[in-house]
């Protein structure tokens, strides 16, 4: 099976330069599942149901997600009530939002869930014992997609390493910067640190550059505008092997689209 998995996708710049080329990246990967990170889709905070069900709509499959996904309040309700909004698991039980979704296309299933880093994040609890009690659950014949959503690069790397064998793929994200460290790992497992970020990248992880270039100069804050400039899709194209549950491919895909 294959799978397209984009980062953050940031406001209206990034879910227009998504949906614009969609079609034809679907094509050339000839893929199966559509993945997406959505917790930057509401002007780069959080999910809205007017933000989401044009993806949706459009071949995305599921949402994954991560510390951004409840800023705001007015999708908090549509966030619990849309099963393909995956959570990170590893926060509080009460916090809206799927655990997991299974994807299932015809003869194809793949189990989508998101798992937030500890460091330099917002608290939550151990993504890697809140992995190892999923998977003493979980229906382990099925491959696994894990989106995991941390700063440290240390923190993803030992993750990856964690869950080899295990997860089909860790993907990065959060830090909007793509990682040049695609790879498979011994027991079967694609990994990438980052992924990217889809979106304005003449910014500084999405926002107008000129905004935070004042911020850290005056360290004054200032409202946030999400940049429209260079436009990009950042994510990344997975081989899977539906029935060892191992990867076969991983391979980036980092692509400018024109304004
Ligand atoms: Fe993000
Ligand atoms: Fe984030």
């Amino acid at each position: 099976m294959t799978i397209l998995f984009f980062g953050d996708v940031f406001g209206k710049p990034g879910r227009t330069a998504l949906l614009s080329r969609l079609p034809e990246l679907i094509a050339q990967y000839n893929s199966d599942f559509v993945i997406v990170n959505g917790e930057n889709l509401a002007d780069g905070k959080g999910i809205t149901e007017r933000t989401l069900k044009p993806l949706l709509s459009r071949s995305v499959d599921v949402i994954t997600s991560g510390n951004h996904l409840w800023d705001r309040q007015e999708g908090l309700e549509y966030i619990a009530e849309e099963p393909r909004i995956v959570r990170p698991m590893n926060y509080p039980p009460f916090a809206p939002g799927s655990m997991n979704y299974i994807i299932r296309k015809g003869d194809l299933a793949l189990n989508v869930i998101c798992l937030t880093g500890q460091i330099y994040m917002p608290p939550c609890d151990s993504p890697f014992l809140a992995f190892d009690s999923f998977w003493d659950a979980a229906d382990q014949t099925l491959p696994l997609f894990v989106d995991f959503h941390a700063e440290s690069t240390a923190e993803k790397r030992a993750f990856g390493w964690y869950v080899d064998g295990r997860a089909s793929a860790v993907i990065g994200t959060h830090t909007h910067i793509q990682t040049a460290d695609e790879e498979i790992l011994s027991e079967g497992t694609a990994y990438l640190t980052d992924a990217g970020m889809t979106g304005a990248h003449d910014s500084v992880i999405g926002v107008k550059k000129e905004i935070i270039l004042e911020k850290f100069r005056t360290s004054v804050p200032h409202r946030f505008e999400t940049s429209d400039q260079g436009l990009m899709i950042n994510g990344v194209a997975l081989d899977i092997d539906p029935v060892s549950r191992q990867a076969t491919r991983i391979e980036r895909i980092r692509l400018a689209v024109e304004e």
